[in-house]
């Protein structure tokens, strides 16, 4: 079969017929190309990707196979602030990134980390008073980036920092993802969205390169993210440039994705009494834990693995570097290819009843087969860096809100939703009560 039998249906999506709705509910649109089959077309204005939502079809394109693809369509548009950076490398330049940014994640690394995080949430707990009113998404996004500085960059941000690194985030986020949909030459055009995204990377990259300086300068040594990046320039060949992107790709790698699955996990136990008191319970009957004793909280665990599910990463992409065949069809060298975690996530056939949240699927005896396509930090030589990070991050950062508080939804009215590799609200109110367990 050639190119041109691809199938369309459902997921063929020009742009002014049914583009909207991949804007509208962006989730169920690539849960529904499931149905097309495991491979479906989507065109978006000229852009034609075609999208994996097959766990088994993208393993080989992952794993088995995977030095016949490159980054792709989302990474061209970054790599205009990333540089060369481990998020946007392929081949050697990648495992040689890789390679040298790994120690920064090392499991003792994070014992150490875990008291920056747990020294933040806890701070944040305690500076709310009953009955208060928060916007959980944007103090879990200040909670993010201070716990990611404080912990990889040994960096206190003050407020103001805060609220620049935010700003940036957000302009970069928006920037990347309209400026990958939009045609090469508008996308190249001094508007206002591409001029934010690229004025935020600048400003990002400055920023880091000067804690980077700083920290040289200053003769420290923390064995943190900053030390292994100046260390691998002892002997200066490296930019600060170069040194300052890789840093950035921390930083930002880290912030979107980390604070989507916070914001969904309040989101959750807001909407759910009956599982936020099981937490409770179980937080309040193991008293204080070691960083390491929270992945003995079986309830805590299961919860965050229901909701690393069921709100999972929508769309990534690769390109082919060679033919390629993926389920019977040939594609040349240069097809954009995109997968979804989230509709793999929410396929019914892997798990059952996929859009209700129950963390009583992941018990001991229910389990079993489902493990092997739960990739909320995706699978092969790409996959997240900072898997193990985040899971530590989340067990840690909930354990010490939850000691202390419920949280109760304030409207019933939709939220609306932010863009972002996670869709998420972009502004969650809650009101938080003492916990009553
Ligand atoms: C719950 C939180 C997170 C989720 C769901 C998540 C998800 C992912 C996924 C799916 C990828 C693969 C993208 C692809 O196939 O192209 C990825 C890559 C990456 N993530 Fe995460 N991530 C999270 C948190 C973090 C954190 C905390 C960091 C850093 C501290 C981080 C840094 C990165 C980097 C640098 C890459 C590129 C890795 C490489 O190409 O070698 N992520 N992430």
């Amino acid at each position: 079969m050639d190119l041109r039998d691809v199938p369309c249906g459902p997921g063929r999506l020009p742009v002014l017929g049914h583009g909207w709705k991949i804007w509208r509910d962006p989730v169920q649109f690539m849960v529904d190309l499931a149905s097309v089959g495991k491979i479906a077309r989507v065109d978006i204005g000229n852009l034609v990707v075609y999208v994996i939502t097959d766990f088994e079809l993208l393993h080989r394109v992952l794993v088995e196979n995977s030095d016949a693809y490159e980054r792709g369509l989302l990474f061209e548009r970054i790599r205009l602030i990333f540089g060369e950076s481990l998020i946007v490398a392929d081949g050697q330049q990648h495992r040689d990134l890789r390679r040298m940014l790994q120690p920064a994640f090392h499991r003792t690394e994070l014992e150490s980390y875990a008291h920056v995080i747990k020294r933040n949430a806890d701070a944040l707990a305690s500076s709310w008073q009953p009955g208060q009113i928060v916007e959980a998404r944007s103090v879990l996004l200040d909670l993010v980036i201070a716990n990611l500085l404080g912990s990889m960059f040994s960096h206190e941000p003050d407020t103001e920092e805060l609220q620049l690194i935010s700003g940036l985030i957000e302009d970069i986020g928006a920037g990347a993802i309209v400026g990958s949909v939009l045609p090469k030459r508008v996308a190249s055009l001094p508007l206002p969205v591409n001029r934010k995204f690229l004025s935020a990377g600048t400003q990002l990259r400055e920023y880091c390169q000067g804690l980077l300086v700083a920290r040289r300068n200053s003769g420290d040594r923390r064995n943190d993210l900053i030390d292994i990046l100046l260390n691998s320039s002892d002997d200066g060949s490296r930019s600060d440039k170069f040194l300052a992107e890789q840093a950035v790709t921390i930083l930002f790698g880290g912030i979107d994705a980390s604070t989507a699955m916070l914001t969904w996990a309040l989101y959750e136990l807001s909407q759910r009494p009956e599982v936020a008191s099981k937490l409770q319970q179980e937080i309040s009957a193991a008293g204080d834990l070691s960083p390491r004793g929270l992945d003995q909280l079986d309830y805590l665990n299961r919860f965050l693995n229901e909701v690393t599910r069921i709100h999972s990463p929508l769309l990534q992409t690769r390109r082919s570097v060679t033919t390629v065949e993926l389920d019977g069809f040939t594609f040349p060298a240069g097809t954009d290819i995109g997968y979804s975690i989230a509709a793999i996530h929410r396929n019914p056939h892997i798990f059952a009843d996929p859009n209700t949240f129950d963390p009583d699927r992941w018990s001991a005896s229910r389990s079993g087969a489902k493990c092997r396509s739960f990739v909320p930090f995706s699978m092969g030589n790409q996959m997240c860096i900072g898997n193990n990070y985040s899971w530590m991050a989340l067990q840690t950062t909930l354990h010490s809100l939850l000691s202390k508080w419920e949280f109760q939804p304030v409207t019933t009215k939709k939220l609306p939703r932010a863009m972002g590799p996670i869709p998420v609200m972009g502004r969650l109110p809650l009101e938080v009560r003492p916990v009553s367990v």
